[in-house]
């Protein structure tokens, strides 16, 4: 959770890093900050509130400088204030710091600091840093050596990067559990900054020895001006100036700064033609899940079949698996016990990473970890995973982004392919966790010669019908969707109901609402609804029934009779053609019918994601930075 980033280089840094904290405000965006360099001083501008807050203060008054850090902020310690919010700086004004994550041991050093004359103004675990190396600066003399000392007094999980008033073209950033990536872009002459124009490039073919150089949180902030990345791991500190990028240990080695072209492009981070990123991510599903299958299949001597995944694994000899993940892709996890259990026949456990990681689960020779993350640096999942390396059982990731934490400590990567990801509510990056899941199944079910190669062509074939099958569906449910949202925008609460695979997309249609609209929702078994839930039907109740023709169709169609005998507003979710179900139904969202059932909840999610959305909008709600969320939970 929140945004870091930072720029030395010829342009205007402000105009540069507000373009940066832009791409950065999924990770937060309760209060923003900036700190630019210029006349051996710190200049900061600082607000509460949404991103445009410190644009507006910009606008009005610019930094001119062209070294500077800025951002982003989901509050932890301290509310949502323009105090709280970084930059935060030392008592004396000359060091400033931007920081992601948590300083555990904060309370003790402000108590130190304070003794030795620090003056702290945030209620931030953050401000200790600054205080922390500027005491350490002002002994030494080295920003570095202060940088290293002062790390080596921190608890927590962290990356931060930091300014001195005195050195106005470097920054120094540390990286100790949240992910930093360094960028760097065009050639430039350090000795002709651009005190002209706010935007204005100015490079000289090349020919001169300094980059412009980048920091961040991720990658898409550093474009468009980085076009090299290197990750920067844990336990490594950067020392970024007009020289270029010193990469070392904490304990001071060297180390070989490796770059690579950045893969990410400016397009597939911008919204296009759409009102929002959730609009623009629902909509990309079909190409999402084509391109995600066919990177799967090949064609052989006997035609088309699924990949064996390159996990450095022997599938056939995994005998448990258990998933760690949260939230969303929890639900999918859900979804791949079920097709590991019918394909492979596996014993599967699906645990909550916050779980999992404080029990002391049991290894057995078999047993595989899949760690299930779209962002691929939810703490909690990355320590589940560690944990259990920990234990010497092999971990695989399920990742959409392969640069990520997770994807770099697992044993082995599956990879989404579903591009950035920037809306909070996770759509498309869950229908392809689905999709990836099921191919998985089927890949441990052919490694352990469970599937006859009639089953696997069915299977592509099914999978192949998804695509198409999803673009009909979101096309043809969307009138259906927003008369129900016109209706049902100022319910207090919604239910959702379902049984077996269609559990996990009521648990998700109840997750989408709750996050984007702010209405109560609970996702519930429908087997299990009268167990006490029922107490709360009313005429007001909305409640979605998940009822696809499977072979829970008929326990569904009790469930639901149950509920209109207590008066509650029926909305179905079921095949578009099933007039029984429209006849018992205030409402029916009319999906296609997948060729195999166990997909069936890739199409009965889309018009709940659409519903979401709908109801959100008629809220007035923010669809893209949902209140008190942030898009990657880098914090326990
Ligand atoms: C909800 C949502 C979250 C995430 C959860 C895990 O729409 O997006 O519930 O699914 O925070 O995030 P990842 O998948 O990045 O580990």
């Amino acid at each position: 959770m929140c945004g870091i980033a930072g720029y030395l280089g010829p342009k205007t840094a402000d105009s540069v890093l507000i373009v940066a904290l832009e791409r950065l405000k999924y990770r937060g965006y309760d209060s923003a900050g900036m700190a630019v360099m210029s006349e051996g001083e710190i200049h900061l501008r600082k607000a509460a509130g949404k991103l445009k807050h410190l644009a507006d203060k910009l606008e009005a008054q610019p930094l001119s400088g062209h070294c500077g850090i800025a951002h982003t902020r989901w509050a932890t310690h301290g509310p949502p204030t323009e105090a709280n919010s970084h930059p935060h700086l030392s008592t004396d004004g000359r060091v400033a710091v931007v920081h992601n994550g948590i300083i555990e041991n904060h309370e003790p050093l402000r108590r130190a600091l304070k003794d030795q004359g620090g003056i702290f103004v945030s209620e931030t675990d953050t401000e200790v840093i600054p205080q922390l190396i500027s005491t350490l600066y002002r002994a030494g003399g080295d920003p570095l050596a202060a940088v290293r000392a002062a790390v080596a007094r921190l608890e927590g999980s962290f990356a931060f990067a930091v300014v001195f008033a005195d050195q106005p073209r470097r920054i120094i950033a540390v990286r100790q559990g949240s992910p930093l990536i360094i960028g760097k872009g065009k050639a430039y002459d350090p000795a002709e900054p651009n005190r002209e124009g706010r935007t204005e490039v100015f490079t000289k073919g090349g020919s001169t020895a300094a980059r412009e150089l980048m920091i961040a949180s991720d990658a898409p902030a550093l474009l468009p001006h980085a076009q090299q990345v290197c990750f920067l791991e844990d336990g490594h500190l950067a020392d970024l100036s007009d020289a270029g990028v010193a990469i070392s240990t904490f304990a001071g080695v060297p180390v070989e700064a490796k770059f690579k072209p950045i893969e990410v492009t400016a397009e597939a981070v911008s919204k296009g033609s759409f009102d929002s990123f959730m609009a623009k991510e629902i909509a990309e599903q079909p190409t999402v899940l084509a391109r995600l299958l066919e990177s799967r299949l090949r064609t052989g001597a006997s035609g088309v079949e699924i990949v064996e995944p390159d996990l450095g694994l022997d599938l056939k000899a995994v005998n448990h698996v258990v998933f760690l993940a949260a939230g969303t892709s929890w639900h999918a996890a859900l979804l791949g016990k079920r097709f590991l259990e019918q394909l492979a026949r596996i014993h599967v456990e699906v645990d909550i990473s916050s779980e999992y990681r404080y029990r002391n689960p049991v290894a057995s020779g078999g047993t595989l970890v899949v760690a299930i993350s779209q962002s691929g640096e939810t703490a909690d999942t990355l320590a589940g995973l560690r944990l259990a390396r920990a234990k010497f059982i092999p971990v695989v990731a399920l990742v959409n982004v392969v640069t990520s934490t997770i994807a770099r400590e697992s044993n082995g990567v599956m990879p989404l392919l579903a591009g950035p990801e920037i809306g909070v509510a996770s759509t498309k990056a869950y229908t392809a966790q689905v999709l990836a899941l099921y191919l998985f199944a089927l890949q441990v079910a052919k490694a352990k010669g469970l599937l006859t190669p009639e089953a696997e062509q069915q299977a592509i074939a099914a999978a192949r019908a998804l695509p198409e099958q999803v673009a009909a569906t979101l096309r043809e449910t969307e009138e259906e969707v927003c008369e129900a949202a016109d209706l049902f925008a100022s319910a207090q609460a919604t239910v959702f109901l379902g049984r077996g695979g269609e559990h996990p997309t009521a648990l998700e249609g109840a997750l989408k609402l709750k996050e984007i609209a702010y209405v109560h929702a609970i996702g519930y078994p429908a087997g299990e609804f009268k167990h006490g839930p029922i107490a709360l039907v009313t005429s007001h109740l909305p409640v979605v029934c998940m009822v696809p023709k499977d072979a829970m169709y008929e326990k569904m169609l009790s469930n639901l009779q149950e509920v209109r005998a207590r008066s509650g507003r029926i909305i179905t979710v079921g095949q578009k053609d099933d007039q029984h179900l429209r006849d018992l139904s205030d409402h029916l969202f009319g999906v296609r019918q997948a060729h195999d059932d166990l997909l069936q909840p890739i199409l009965s999610v889309l018009p709940l994601q659409r519903y979401a959305y709908h109801v959100a909008r008629r809220r007035d709600c923010d669809v893209d930075q949902p209140r008190n969320l942030a898009k990657s939970v880098t914090v326990e």
